[in-house]
């Protein structure tokens, strides 16, 4: 990779002068860093540091401001040193800080300071429903990324989960628009309350992994603002997030590192985005298209770097203004002057602090999904029992590395195992068998994928069937681990690998009190499981409180409270990208022929029954809803939409509820989907108490895309607004009038 050179020797006395002055503020404004609000720390430059932005720039050589727009090392971007602007330092997310790598690979850099609390996965933060939480989770992040001294944390990833079988799945966040965006948005203001950038990825349509690098992605404008859109512009717009990643794929024809449309037009033109485009690693393609359509720096390219001499030699031949140039360089300079200020210097380790271990259990202890609960098995009553059955690879696998790309060195990882060791008391014995073996058909496929085996280990299954029939109760650690789920492949298939099916049978007929608590970032067939076992938990790729979490929902020291963030179909089949035939795409074009019918959308228009619906999830209490209570049944369109309803916990357990509103449009004059959420609260409702939940929506909320317009409409009429517990469980009803 050759790097431009540059002159070093033609430093101006009146640099220096400058260079002084930035010193002082950088030093100055270091020990004021303390951990703010979010209110406080909008990193949002000031006059004074934006004209210093322009005298800087003033001052640059243009091959000073090309080396700027390049990786200078895997995970670095140059700053520039004369002006005391250290290199822009990033970090792999989305679920923690990445360790440190070389400075050229991403081979480990092998110290010993470079370990960071493993937060749940993008779906389990999703499975919680909880504001509160995300903005908790990017704080927590964001102080990580801080005192491991990075300035740009690479999260959140926020693409929809299109097709259940995406290897990132587990990195995302949900099926559903307003989920991801209310998610994003608080995941965020969090990290940036830190002082450090997030970086929104992967914009826009990188929803299969399957030929992400070359894949081109149609789909009709409607589908683009309703569905894909929502979570990036409420990240940029709202959470003002300083940096967005752009996409490996195509998007209508040109990769989106150098979409005009994605870029030009929507991300800088209509949200007004003021920080830096990043591509993804690798995902440049051109020089002059890139520079042109948006892309301020080229990341992760080796062999062709079209952001250094190239990009030299097109300004110099005229085909890229020298303004365009530094319009990239000013916005880096902002994201550069704006996180430095901030930085650490020293690695001070201050990672999982005990303020960021709770987030980290709250979070996994709000985000276990209790998807079946046959006469009451759960909570276990250890005064009622003397010996556990603990079966299952994953009571002991950790989850925090493996697969390709994404992962966290852990300060620590606590397994199912060590949770119920933590948790369960002396009274009561653990018999611990392994049930099935991680074993594999073909390694190394197409580099990265490890393709599971469908067979049992006969002899795993005799001796789990044993200890169950020994045991009280028989717990089953089932699942996938990161040899499944991974970025750059998509799975074959939604079976649960290594013939778990064959396990979970046999057990749940050796014992009927058995339990699965199933491990996994991503829908997986429950169809078997369902029918065999006595009860069954969703507990996600859950973090490094992982297994204290579970272990607290299983003894019921934690009531359950988390939900789906998207549909389970009964077979692939279903899903529409399958049904439709349109995934991975033909020719290495991918028509997301289904529209805006994604996820529920799709299974509640065609009337299809999913395995689980979005938005299920039992608990240990039940609560009752009253009728919603409305401030007016007819508003203008640019009126709020306001209304209430109470919540009672009938049971006798306090536990949290996720109040989730549908609205349907009757007789609608365009096509819709059956129904969308349109607002969502997660409450806690103590045991025999009632609470109000309030709503506080606005008429614009429920309008649609009008491609003909190309803008949004509020259609007049009749509206239903639903709420309930799931989107199968709708509860309580009422009709509003837009006039
Ligand atoms: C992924 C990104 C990641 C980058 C750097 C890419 O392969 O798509 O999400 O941030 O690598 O590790």
């Amino acid at each position: 990779m050759k790097i431009i050179k540059m002159d070093h020797e033609r430093i101006l006395i009146r640099d220096l002068v400058i260079i002084l002055i930035i010193s002082i503020f950088v030093s100055g404004t270091l020990f004021a860093f303390q951990r703010t609000g979010e209110e406080k720390n909008k990193l949002q430059l000031t006059k004074k540091e934006a004209a210093r932005i322009d005298s800087i720039v003033k001052a640059m050589s243009l091959e000073e401001k090309i080396a700027m727009l390049h990786g200078n090392g895997i995970f670095t971007s140059a700053g520039v040193k004369r002006f005391g602007i250290d290199d822009l330092k990033y970090s792999d997310g989305p679920h923690g800080v990445r360790e440190d790598t070389e400075l050229n690979s991403f081979k480990p850099a092998k110290t010993t300071l470079d370990s960071s609390t493993f937060f749940p996965t993008g779906s389990a933060l999703a499975a919680t429903w909880n504001q509160e939480l995300a903005l908790k989770y990017g704080k927590a992040l964001g102080w990580e990324t801080r005192m491991r001294g990075k300035d740009v944390i690479l999260g959140p990833a926020i693409n929809i989960t299109r097709i259940p079988v995406g290897g990132r799945t587990f990195e995302y966040m949900s099926e559903d628009p307003l989920l991801n965006s209310r998610l994003a948005v608080n995941y965020v203001k969090g990290v940036q309350s830190n002082g450090v950038a997030a970086c929104v990825k992967h914009y826009a349509a990188n929803n299969q992994e399957t030929n992400r690098g070359t894949v081109n992605v149609e789909m009709d404008e409607r589908t683009l603002r309703e569905i894909y859109l929502p979570a990036f512009k409420s990240a940029i717009t709202e959470g003002n997030a300083l940096s967005i990643m752009t996409a490996y794929n195509k998007f209508r024809g040109s990769y989106c590192s150098e979409n005009d449309y994605l870029l030009n037009k929507i991300l800088f033109g209509e949200w007004g985005f003021n920080g830096i485009v990043i591509s993804d690693w690798g995902g440049t393609h051109s020089t002059v298209n890139c520079a042109l359509n948006g892309l301020d720096v080229e990341m992760g390219s080796f062999r062709k770097v079209y952001f250094a001499d190239s990009l030299f030699k097109a300004v110099k031949d005229g085909k890229v203004p020298e303004k365009v140039i530094e319009g990239k360089v000013k916005r880096i300079l902002g994201v550069m002057i704006l996180t430095q200020k901030n930085r650490v210097d020293k690695l001070s380790g201050a990672v999982s602090t005990a303020e960021n271990n709770k987030v980290a259990y709250d979070v996994a202890s709000q985000s276990i999904v209790l998807v079946k609960n046959s006469n009451n098995l759960l909570p276990i009553n250890t005064n009622e029992i003397k010996k556990i059955a603990v079966i299952g690879d994953n009571a002991m696998h950790k989850h925090a590395t493996g697969g390709f790309g994404a992962g966290v060195k852990a300060r620590y990882e606590v397994t199912p195992l060590e949770g119920l060791r933590n948790k369960i008391g002396k009274n009561v014995q653990l018999q611990v068998v392994h049930g099935y073996n991680p074993s594999y058909d073909t390694i190394n496929y197409k580099k990265f994928q490890k393709v599971p085996s469908d067979k049992p280990d006969q002899n795993l299954i005799k001796e789990a069937v044993e200890a169950a029939k020994n045991s009280d109760v028989a717990i089953i650690f089932a699942g996938t681990n990161h040899d499944v789920e991974t970025e750059a492949t998509d799975r074959k298939s939604l079976a649960l690998p290594y013939g778990q099916d064959e396990l979970i049978k046999a057990v749940s007929e050796a014992n009927p009190k058995t339990i699965v608590c199933v491990v996994a970032g991503a829908p997986t067939d429950m169809n078997r499981t369902l029918s065999s076992a006595g009860a069954v938990l969703y507990t996600w790729f859950n973090g490094s409180q992982a297994g204290n979490a579970v272990a607290d929902v299983l003894l019921g020291n934690v009531n359950p409270s988390g939900k789906m963030p998207f549909t389970f179909p009964a077979d692939l089949n279903q899903t529409p990208a399958q049904y439709l035939n349109t995934f991975p795409g033909k020719d290495l074009t991918a028509n997301y022929l289904e529209g805006i019918l994604v996820g529920y959308r799709w299974y509640d228009t065609k009337a299809i029954v999913p395995q689980i619906c979005f938005g299920f999830g039992l608990s240990y209490t039940t609560f009752d809803y009253s009728g919603i209570r409305v401030a007016k049944n007819v508003v203008g369109k640019n009126e709020a939409v306001k209304f209430s309803l109470n919540i009672k916990n009938s049971g006798t357990k306090t536990g949290y509820e996720t109040v989730q509103v549908y609205v349907s449009k009757v007789n609608s004059a365009v096509k819709r989907a059956e129904k969308e959420l349109k607002a969502f609260k997660k409450v806690l409702v103590p045991a025999g108490k009632s609470v109000k939940v309030n709503f506080d929506l606005n008429a614009s909320d429920l309008a649609y895309f009008d491609e003909q317009k190309h803008n949004w409409v509020v259609e007049p009429g009749d509206y239903i607004f639903a709420a309930g517990s799931s989107s199968k469980d709708l509860r309580s009803r009422t009709t509003i009038t837009i006039q």
